[in-house]
């Protein structure tokens, strides 16, 4: 019996993988690698001692997807692959849209052929929009999303809302991720950005180990302690330990929403100091414009998923920023 982990080579897909296989169980890998590293999972193999079977191929293809379930006797999925760049989606809505949509759309359609109802689907805070009150509670639902990587991700939420009412066995849980960071303690997996990262720790660790001069902070007068926007940074193994505790919740049956977050914010100066005291490498950093879009905070509130789940985010800000820079001090170039 084996959990199929669509996008398992990328960043929290590869995470999860050692959450799943340290909880015990097997993870079959389906990645295309267009954003994904077969590197990953090749090392969490040497990890783990575990063999992980691997299928380069698209999601959205049926008859390859098909076969997937043909082979082996999958019993849940987690369903990560999908276009993630919210700059990009503003350029490309339509790849955004079809990717995103048709992935998801192709595995459940392969996932209810099979008998397999278990779903744990990758979502985002970002389905909250740009309105709803902070901290964010699920019971608020979706406001208007600001891009089309978001407006994707809050469709497939309807979308599997409306597939769980069709059928009373689905189990489908919705986890809205916060900001994941950080890597595996053991510095061989973590987080490898494509090109210039767009994310704020990817950025700055690759400052830090000299491929990038220096941060550029975005805004400095954000209504907030500090001036510049706050976020809820949670280290990439707890969101992967999350995945691991909504498989195993047998208490619903639908589709549920679930925050994966700390349930504190921390501004980016705060980071900026937090990853300096840990590693003692300065950050060189300007304060620039305001990036279009970017909210001045958000954060969870977590209280459901520990209610639902057992689930708490427990590893500090001090960890991820151990981990984070473990990783990209051991691997410069990333997976390359
Ligand atoms: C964004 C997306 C979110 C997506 C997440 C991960 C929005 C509103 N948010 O989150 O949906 O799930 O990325 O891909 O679309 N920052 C800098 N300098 C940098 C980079 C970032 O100052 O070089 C700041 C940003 O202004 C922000 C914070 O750092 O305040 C975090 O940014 P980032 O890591 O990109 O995450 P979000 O924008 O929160």
């Amino acid at each position: 019996m084996s959990i199929l982990v669509t996008g398992g080579a990328g960043y929290i897909g590869s995470h999860t993988l050692i959450a799943l296989i340290d909880a015990g169980y097997r993870c079959v890998v389906v990645d295309d690698l267009s954003n994904g590293s077969a590197e990953a999972v090749r090392r969490i193999e040497m990890l783990t001692g575990e063999r992980i079977p691997f299928y380069q191929i698209d999601v959205a293809d049926p008859l390859l997807l098909s076969k997937v379930f043909y082979d082996h006797l999958i019993t849940g999925v987690i369903h990560f692959a999908g276009l993630k760049a919210v700059g990009e989606s503003v350029e490309k809505p339509i790849d955004y849209y079809q990717v995103n949509l048709g992935t998801t759309l192709n595995l459940v359609r392969c996932m209810a052929e099979a008998g397999v109802f278990k779903l744990v689907f990758s979502s985002s805070a970002t389905v909250y929009g740009s309105e709803a009150p902070v901290p964010y509670v699920e019971g608020y639902g979706r406001g208007i999303t600001s891009n089309p990587y978001g407006t994707s991700k809050a469709m497939i939420e309807q979308v599997l809302e409306d597939v769980a009412k069709s059928e009373s066995r689905w189990q489908i849980s919705l986890l809205r991720y916060f900001n994941p960071i950080g890597a595996h303690s053991s510095g061989v997996i973590g987080e490898d950005p494509q090109g210039v990262p767009n994310n704020l720790m990817p950025f700055m660790a690759q400052v830090a180990v000299g491929r990038r001069a220096a941060l550029q902070v975005f805004g400095g007068d954000y209504p907030t302690p500090d001036g510049t926007c706050r976020r809820d940074y949670l280290h990439v193994m707890d969101l992967a330990e999350g995945h691991v505790a909504a498989l195993e919740n047998n208490h619903h049956l639908g589709c549920d929403a679930i925050n994966l977050g700390t349930g504190s914010p921390v501004s980016v100066l705060e980071m900026i100091h937090a990853f300096e005291s840990v590693t003692n490498v300065q950050i060189p950093f300007t304060i620039v414009d305001k990036r279009a879009g970017d909210l001045p905070e958000f954060w969870a509130d977590a209280s459901k998923a520990k209610q639902l789940l057992g689930w708490q985010a427990k590893r500090s800000l001090e960890e991820m920023m151990i981990d984070t820079w473990n990783w990209q001090s051991k691997n410069p170039d990333g997976y390359r």
